[in-house]
């Protein structure tokens, strides 16, 4: 049987306008041991940025070589060798960051607190991603998604970002005097609104902030059981929150959500496009508040995701996925209204 060409959602880094689909090699031997055939990929503001030449992992000039895109996907096992512990049939998302060889971190395990900066982040940042007909892993690095999941498994890597983000407020707030009961999250986009699921996954009372007045984004929240508001002004005269996830990348939504924050509160930095270089909030100081920065995921937060993701009402989730895109035409996921919340390409 002829296999069907490998098809891949690709830019040329650092310049803007040479997204395109294309035909690329078969991935070798050297890629990874378990070939896996993708069913879905999920589009994120990451790829935005990378599409529009603005990321800070583009590498730019005449021989910029094209970067296959796609870090958050879900692929089935094609070929796996019986040790590696993976089946053909089943169903897998990739680990996006590889760790370096030359800090302590990345020795232990904790890729995402690389110390050198040399990692490499599959589809973003020194190697190529999962958006393709087919790619391989080495076994250490595929994550098994429950058959009861499915195509959702193509939650599973923004949804680790947030178990981690979770797990570090949790963590940082165990210094102050009382258990986080109150979760503010500022942006309803897909990292906002898995946030707000894990936030009430984890027993906590959620408030979910952000522009849009109706449609789609509300109607989720307030489906989860968590308070939808537009209006910042209206939050200052409820309790204060013991957690705040910003997740719109918007920095003018710092201060002020930070006044929100109550004795020991924290806040967390998830979105890109934060460094704004306004003043520090006199709040964080005064309420001994903590504005933590988190990205990417490591290994046990991967399981912690596809744990969160099975106990969150699966239609509830199927409904993040607003729209599908072919391959074919894949760079029409970048053009998203804000109404939409999780564009996928389907392979
Ligand atoms: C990805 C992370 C990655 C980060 C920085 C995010 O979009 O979800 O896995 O570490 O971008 O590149």
């Amino acid at each position: 049987m002829t296999p069907v060409t490998n098809l891949a959602m690709s830019v040329v880094r650092g310049r803007r306008d040479t997204a395109a689909t294309h035909a690329v090699p078969e991935p070798g031997p050297g890629e990874g041991s378990v070939l896996v055939r993708t069913l879905l990929v999920g589009v994120c503001g990451t790829d935005l940025h990378l599409v529009g030449g603005t990321h800070r992992a583009s590498a730019s000039g005449p021989d910029a070589p094209r970067l296959v895109l796609g870090h958050e996907a879900v692929g089935l096992v094609v070929e796996a060798p019986p040790t590696s512990g993976f089946a053909p049939g089943q169903l897998v998302t990739g680990i996006v960051r590889r760790p370096c060889a030359e800090c302590a971190a990345c020795a232990r395990g904790d890729w995402d607190f690389c110390t050198s900066g040399a990692y490499t982040e599959r589809g973003i940042k020194g190697a190529d991603g999962f958006g393709r007909t087919r790619w391989r892993s080495e076994p250490a690095y595929l994550v098994p998604v429950p058959d009861r999941l499915g195509e959702l498994g193509v939650l599973v890597e923004p949804m680790s970002v947030v178990c981690k983000a979770l797990e570090t407020a949790f963590y940082v707030a165990r210094r102050g005097p009382s258990t986080p009961a109150r979760l503010l999250v500022t942006g309803a986009g897909p990292i906002g609104l898995l946030a707000a699921a894990a936030g009430r996954d984890a027993g906590l009372d959620v408030t979910v902030l952000d522009r849009m007045r109706t449609g789609v984004k509300p109607d989720l929240v307030t489906t989860l059981g968590a308070a939808y508001t537009d209006d910042l002004g209206t939050l200052a005269d409820g309790p204060h929150f013991d957690l705040a996830f910003e997740c719109s990348g918007a920095a003018g939504l710092i201060g002020p959500a930070t006044a929100l924050l109550g004795q020991a509160g924290v806040m967390m930095l998830i979105a890109g496009g934060a460094a704004d270089p306004g003043s520090v909030p006199p709040m964080l100081l005064r309420a001994n508040a903590a504005l933590v920065g988190t990205v990417n995921a490591g290994r046990r937060h991967y399981a912690q995701a596809v744990d969160t993701l099975l106990r969150v009402d699966r239609s509830w989730l199927c409904r993040l996925l607003t729209r599908r895109v072919p391959l074919t035409s894949w760079q029409s996921a970048l053009d998203r209204d804000d109404d939409e919340v999780k564009v996928v390409v389907e392979f």
